[in-house]
């Protein structure tokens, strides 16, 4: 099934090679149109993140998008999946871009490459590295020196790597944008825009079409249009289409309508409702652009996961969970829905649908409860998590000064005094980015959370050890907090004195999940005269077996997690990434069938950080054969709405335009 191709597709590629010369693709604007070989071209996009999805899956994900008559896909490039730490460079493996766009190019899609240097995306940092914070009062996305000569340098990695896969070099590649949104961030630096399109220009020529993408209101195109670059629009279903092309039409008196990103649905933060947006509403707006003989991409048609530590967060500090369904046409885990063929219908109307078969849904399996055992928690696999031992500090280090980017940190002090009553343990200025679970001598204190619970009560001895594990939830990757600082960034204090000499232990949980905490024989020594509570972040291991005498397993499946709270689970090594059940609305963990084996057995790993059944009830997770991801168990009210959030629930409310009065 994954090996089927579209025959015309293999087909062309073997005539474009003898034929490169007569691939042309640019904007006309005498026809308001692109001109692909000299000839009007319109274009209806699929946005799908190859970062969001195993390499496994890219091939049945794309064809399923061919199958719904896309043209094209849009793609972003992480840049902070590429880059993970200044000089290094990864493209391998689920971050093998140019193998992601031959698959499109064999599939008959042409790619619309978003190639940041920021992107958004809900994506931790918006796609920037966190190691460029290393400069801590560094002005990100502007022409702040070394922020530009990062960019110049990893500009200088991808873009010949680019090249190649351009249109009229034989690729899939038809246009290439620069920056995202960049109308919707204080800097409004033009130099910038204008050094981004040096770069972009001397490194894949002259011919490509650059573009940029903001906003539909002239509010947000001052900043982010630029001569030179191609601007185009994003904005929802249900809103008036006319006049959001019409807020193109200010930057672009003639040229292609665009809308850059349509959204097919919303993304979600923990906490707060699933958002679900009607395929009806989608689709009737869908018609009423491609009416226009508008080009537009849906955005998302797969939204996929944030696996690992991926996800990025909005403020005031609201973390995405780690699906990122989207409520897209394609759901998280690739299957057909409802919207997928509604919208099918739609674009059937202005493309001719492909012959032959979309691939089906992948089918799910319940494999069941596995019962997990607690190993130790992190305080006591310290030698193992750690194995450099703790950085000394008189006050504490962020995650960047540890260059530890990703994951927990635990912070670890001696009590100054006697606590005998419950004493204060606070962050004054709010600097516990993002979420610390603190313990003294191995007894849960409390959890102080970023911009929720900035204090809390202690008791203990004098000289007891107080130990504070820092997760890193996800940068913030929209606005002005982009320098989103891990850790304790702030001093905390006890009563009103400022905690001092700290030991910080650099944590490299992953490194230790692959090594040495999986079915490791010996527990960890206990101290003795210590009590440890399991409430306090434990790890627990277990082992899934895949039943024999079914065909066709290991299948795709989902995790769910009765009775824990929050913490985040690895199985055979791979990051699958949070679960918070206890805040919803992600109640399981999607697991896709690459990662498990039916030779042997599937070790599975969990850091539950706060508490879990295990001393009074089964110790059990369980794998289902369907997705919970809408169930809201504690709900935090929106608290002031954003300017992200204004612009686009705004165009939501605005009523139908039937027809297109666009000039
Ligand atoms: C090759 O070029 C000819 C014109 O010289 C054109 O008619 C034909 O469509 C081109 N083929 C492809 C696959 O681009
Ligand atoms: C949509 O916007 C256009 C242009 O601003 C305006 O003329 C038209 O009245 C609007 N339609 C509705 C239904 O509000
Ligand atoms: C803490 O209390 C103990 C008695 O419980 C006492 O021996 C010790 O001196 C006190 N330490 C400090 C720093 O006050
Ligand atoms: C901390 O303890 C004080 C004194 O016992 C009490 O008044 C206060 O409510 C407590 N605060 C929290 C957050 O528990
Ligand atoms: C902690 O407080 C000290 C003394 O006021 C100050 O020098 C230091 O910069 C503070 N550290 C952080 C991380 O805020
Ligand atoms: C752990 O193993 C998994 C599966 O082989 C691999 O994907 C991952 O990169 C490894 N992680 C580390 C930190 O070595
Ligand atoms: C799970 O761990 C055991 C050793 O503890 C090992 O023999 C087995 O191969 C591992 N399973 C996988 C899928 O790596
Ligand atoms: C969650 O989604 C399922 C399946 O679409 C639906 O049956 C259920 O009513 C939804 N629950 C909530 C709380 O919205």
């Amino acid at each position: 099934m994954l090996r089927l191709l579209l025959p015309v597709a293999g087909l062309a590629t073997v005539l474009r090679a003898a034929n490169i010369s007569q691939r042309t693709f640019g904007i006309d604007y005498g026809c308001n149109c692109f001109v692909k070989d000299g000839r009007p071209f319109r274009y209806i996009s699929g946005s799908i993140h190859y970062s969001r999805i195993p390499r496994y899956y890219w091939k049945d994900r794309l064809l399923k998008m061919k199958m719904a008559g896309l043209d094209a896909i849009q793609t972003y490039v992480p840049w902070n999946y590429h880059e993970p730490q200044m000089g290094v460079y990864d493209f391998s493996g689920d971050r093998d871009l140019e193998y992601f766009l031959q698959l499109a190019d064999e599939t008959g899609l042409l790619v619309i490459l978003r190639a940041g240097p920021y992107i958004c995306a809900e994506w931790d940092m918006g796609g920037l590295p966190a190691w460029l914070l290393e400069k801590e009062s560094i002005v990100l996305r502007s022409s702040d020196s070394d922020y530009l000569a990062a960019v110049e340098k990893w500009m200088s990695v991808l873009l010949p790597k680019m090249k190649p896969h351009l249109y009229q070099n034989g690729g899939p590649i038809i246009m290439v944008q620069v920056e995202n949104e960049y109308g919707s961030y204080f800097a409004c630096d033009y130099d910038y825009l204008r050094s981004l399109q040096k770069l972009f220009r001397q490194h894949l020529g002259d011919e490509v079409v650059l573009f940029t993408t903001d906003g539909a209101s002239q509010l947000y195109l001052r900043c982010g249009a630029l001569q030179g670059f191609y601007a185009t629009v994003d904005f929802a279903p249900g809103g008036n289409v006319t006049a959001a092309f019409l807020a193109q039409r200010s930057s672009e008196p003639t040229g292609p309508l665009v809308n850059s990103e349509f959204y097919t649905g919303w993304l979600d933060h923990w906490g707060h409702r699933h958002s679900v947006v009607p395929a009806q509403t989608i689709a009737k707006t869908l018609n009423e652009i491609l009416a226009c003989g508008a080009n537009v991409n849906l955005y998302m048609f797969i939204g996929g996961t944030n696996f690992a530590y991926w996800n990025g967060a909005n403020m005031p500090y609201m973390p995405q969970p780690t699906s990122y369904d989207y409520d897209a046409p394609l759901s998280e885990a690739g299957d057909l829905t409802e919207k997928y063929f509604a919208l099918r219908e739609v674009i059937g109307m202005y493309n001719q649908l492909p012959e032959g078969l979309i691939p089906p849904t992948t089918s799910k399996f319940a494999y069941g409860k596995v019962h997990l055992q607690k190993v130790g928690t992190v305080v006591e696999f310290l030698d193992r998590l750690s194995p450099a031992g703790p950085v000394k500090s008189t006050f504490p280090l962020t995650f960047v000064q540890l260059k530890q980017y990703f994951g927990f940190v635990l912070y670890r002090t001696k009590l100054p005094k006697n606590c005998t009553e419950p004493t204060q343990l606070s962050s004054p200025l709010n600097g516990v980015h993002d979420r610390a679970y603190v313990s003294v001598d191995g007894v849960l204190q409390g959890i102080l959370e970023r911009d929720k619970s900035l204090m809390i009560n202690i008791t203990g001895k004098a000289g007891a050890n107080m130990d504070i594990l820092v997760e890193n939830m996800g940068r913030v990757n929209y606005g002005r907090y982009n320098n989103d600082f891990k850790g304790l960034v702030s001093n905390l204090t006890l009563d009103q004195d400022i905690l001092v000499e700290w030991e910080i232990y650099p944590l490299d949980i992953d490194g230790a999940v692959n090594h040495s905490i999986h079915g490791y024989p010996d527990r960890p020594k206990r101290s003795v005269g210590n009590p440890v509570s399991y409430e306090t972040p434990t790890f627990y291991t277990g082992t899934l077996l895949i039943p024999g005498g079914i065909p066709d397993l290991p299948q795709d499946t989902y995790v769910n997690f009765p009775g824990w709270t929050k913490g985040q689970i690895w199985i055979n090594g791979f990051n699958l990434g949070r679960y918070w059940p206890a805040r919803g609305p992600q109640l399981t963990l999607f697991v896709p069938r690459n990662i498990l084996v039916s030779s042997v057995p599937n070790n599975i790993t969990v850091l539950e950080l706060e508490h879990s059944h295990c001393s009074t009830q089964a110790c059990e997770i369980e794998f289902v054969d369907k997705p919970v991801i809408n169930a809201t168990t504690q709900l935090f009210a929106l608290q002031e709405p954003s300017a992200f959030f204004f612009n686009h629930l705004l165009q939501l409310k605005r009523s139908l335009q039937k027809g297109c009065t666009v000039p």
